[in-house]
This record gives C-alpha cells, structure tokens and sequence, in this order.
C-alpha cells in the first residue's frame, strides 16, 4: 500500500510530540539548603550506588529516575518509528526542544543551536572564529579546559597568530582575576580572541565572567565562553554573562542525557563564526550554519524538556544555594588546618559545588592519585585527581543534589586522618 505525502503528514501530525509527555515528580521544594528531609526527598528520586560516598559529580550528571524512564521510554519510541518519526516529526521536535533551551537560558531561538556536548559547541566556534589575522593573538589560561586550550594553539597557528598563555592567581579572588585578565590584554595588545572558563573543571574557580567580558569589549577582545560546568550548577541565565559566544552542555548539571549540548552566538555576532566545512549552504545566514553534528541521539534531545522539568522542580537559586552549602560544610571546615591548601576561596562568587584540595607538598599527579585512592579504599569516598593547575595537582571534590551534609562530613573527617599522615614539609 502506498501512502500519500498528505496522509503521511497527517499521520505524523497525531504522534504525540515527546516535549509533552512528561510530568515532573511531585516532591516540595525544600525549605533552604540545610532542609535535610527536603533534599533527601529529592534524593529519592535518584538510584545510585549503595556504599560509596560519591562525591565526583563532575563528570557528568546522573539522570534522576523519572529523566532516565522518559529517556528510555524515548529511546523506544524513536527506535519502534525510526525513519517515520526521524523524518516527519524530529524537526518539529527539535524547534520546541530547542525553543525550551532558549526560553530557560533567557535568549532567542535563533541564538542557539544543538549539539552532542560542550566540546563540539566550543571547538567549532573556535575553530570557525574568522577575525582572527597574522600577527595577532589568542589569549588562554592554565585553568581552561585542555582540549579547547588545544583548539585555540591550532586555531592560532593557521592563522599566523600568538598564543598566549596566563597563570590564574592562586589563591584568587574577585578583583585579582580581573586584574590578571586585564593585566594580560595590557600587555599582549594584539589579542583578538579569548578563551574564558566560567567554572573550572580542575579547581571549580567561578570566573568573574560579566565583568572581564565587559572590559574585554572596550579592548576590541572577543571572548569564547566555556559554560560546559556552570549552567546548572551555579545560577544564571545567558544575559547575566553578556557574552557573545558561549558553550554549554546538558549532561552535567542540567541532568538531561549524555549527549546533548548548546552552542550560543549572539544574533549580531554571527558573522564572527564561519560556517561549518561540512555545511552545505542550506542554512546560510542562521547558526545552524556554524555547526553540522550529522545523525544524533534524538533520544537525547527529545529528554531535555523533562531534565528542565525536573530542574525547575528543585529551582536554580536553591540548587545552587544546596551545592554551595554541602561545599561549604567540609571545605570550611578543614580550611584552617594545617597542610591542607583549599584552592578556592570562601567569595561565594567564586565558586559553586565543584572545590579542589591539595596536600602540602603534595603536587605531582602520582601523589594525588594516591590521595584518591585512598580516600576510596578507607574511607569509601570517591574523588578524583586532578593536573594542569600550574602550582600542582590536586583532588577534586564535586557534591551533588542527592549529597548529604552527612557525606561532606565524613569526608572532612577524612582529611583530618588524611592531611597530617601525608603532609610534607612547608
Ligand atoms: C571546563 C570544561 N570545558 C569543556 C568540557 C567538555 O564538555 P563536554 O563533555 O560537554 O564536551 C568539560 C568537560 O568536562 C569541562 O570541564
């Protein structure tokens, strides 16, 4: 039997679109971040491995149940329709998918596009950055993301242009990272372009981003925003960092699958970013122009309204507000001891629930893969090492929503046994 493009499209109008299919849970939005019933209730909605103290969320995020049965349920359905829902309703979905993503980031539609994660946003933005001419520069800092410290070098040796690579203050504060941006442009005039990490994946440093945006601009310095490990922790909407570019991602703290990030470019910026090489000329003049993913995970995308949904139920002031709390509960707790350096500073501006930790002395990556390890073999805490910060490797400890004061507790405990045992010499 052959079908008529008319009744076929009638067909695919009648399918539920997924966006609406999904009710989030019912729990009460608990009373502050010290509510322990409240945030156990949430908790609940999470299955996680008994027995071990997670406290190395910033990988990525794992979905809550009702997230990861809306997930499966599309997974199912995209599979059972495979090419009869990919080519008659995806688009359609993926308007409304996107259109969400773009309300709750507080921009236009038409400023973002989907991708499959942060990286694929950021390394095509700056890859296609076309400003950039001999005899310029880029300017980095050790803090970045390794692989888009990477794109920025290759983006600056085809272009004939410098590279520029700056240590961050340690210990930092609010007006000192400014200044060391500042202090940077000062003395490489010729920067065009800036690679800006608002929360850093080694030490969880939350840059002043508005601000160095703003006295980017009166420089004539575009910056590229890596967002991969604020949007969800920390709290803020896309205007509250004026920035022109930015890069995010949905599988670390928005909750969504893996596999689901955002590119955004402001409208009057566009023409900053080349097209994609592999666009092929259909999309000209729009972002979809700036990036081609070929085939994704529909399923994905199609589970972000729920993962939003699921969000907005806990709120992102009060999630932030838990995060920075359950941070706050073993970090400050240790942080007069001796021989312990913790590598954020108490500034609520400059950090969320991501906060990194280093031993005296200990600073190569062995010394802090051991700390881990033994934070795991006996005291069943699990964290993660981390390298690149120019004064020494360190520990990274990441609560999450479903984390107890209890868990930063006994980690503090932890380091009290810990620290002195493997402390060297000041
Ligand atoms: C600072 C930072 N930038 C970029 C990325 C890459 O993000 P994605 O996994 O979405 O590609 C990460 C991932 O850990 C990150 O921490």
């Amino acid at each position: 039997m052959t079908m008529s493009r008319r009744s076929l499209l009638g067909m695919a109008a009648a399918m539920p679109l997924a966006p609406t299919s999904f009710a989030a849970p019912a729990f009460a939005t608990p009373n502050g971040p010290q509510d322990e019933a409240g945030w156990s209730a949430i908790a609940a909605q999470y299955d996680l491995p008994p027995d071990i103290i997670q406290l190395e969320n910033a990988y990525w995020g794992v979905m809550a149940r009702p997230v990861r049965e809306e997930y499966q349920r599309q997974v199912e359905r995209v599979n059972h329709l495979s090419s009869y829902y990919g080519r008659l309703s995806y688009g359609e979905d993926h308007k409304r998918v996107k259109a969400m993503l773009a309300d709750r980031l507080k921009v236009a539609p038409d400023e973002i596009a989907l991708t499959r994660n942060a990286t694929e946003a950021l390394k095509a933005m700056i890859g296609q950055y076309e400003r950039l001419r001999p005899g310029d520069a880029v300017l980095i800092a050790d803090l970045d993301y390794d692989s888009m410290q990477a794109a920025c070098a290759s983006l600056a040796k085809r272009c004939g242009a410098d590279l520029i690579r700056i240590v961050l203050p340690e210990p930092a504060s609010h007006q000192g990272l400014i200044d060391a941006y500042a202090a940077a442009l000062d003395a490489n005039p010729k920067v065009r372009l800036m690679l800006l990490t608002h929360v850093s994946h080694r030490t969880g440093l939350m840059m002043p981003v508005r601000e160095i945006v703003a006295m980017a601009r009166t420089r004539d310095v575009d910056v590229i925003v890596d967002a991969a490990h604020s949007w969800g922790q920390a709290d803020f909407t896309l205007p509250d960092l004026d920035a022109d570019f930015v890069g995010l991602n949905g599988h670390k703290w928005i909750g969504a699958p893996l596999g689901v990030g955002i590119m955004y470019i402001r409208k009057s910026r566009l023409d900053a970013i080349g097209p994609d090489p592999a666009d092929e000329g259909g999309h000209a003049g729009t972002i979809e122009a700036r990036i081609h993913t070929g085939t994704l995970d529909f399923a994905a995308q199609l589970t972000v309204p729920a993962a939003l949904a699921f969000q907005a139920r806990i709120g992102s002031a009060t999630k932030a507000a838990r995060l920075r709390a359950l941070r706050d509960r073993w970090a400050e707790a240790v942080r007069g001891m001796e021989g312990i350096e913790i590598l954020t500073p108490k500034d609520p501006r400059l950090s969320c629930a991501i906060t990194s930790f280093r031993i005296r002395g200990r600073t190569s990556v062995a010394d802090n893969m051991a700390i881990a390890r033994t934070l795991m073999e006996d005291h069943k805490i699990f964290t993660i090492h981390r390298a690149g910060v120019t004064k020494g490797a360190c520990v990274r400890v990441t609560p999450s929503v479903y984390s107890t004061m209890a868990d930063a507790d006994a980690l503090a405990a932890a380091l009290r046994i810990l620290v002195p045992r493997m402390a060297g010499a000041a």
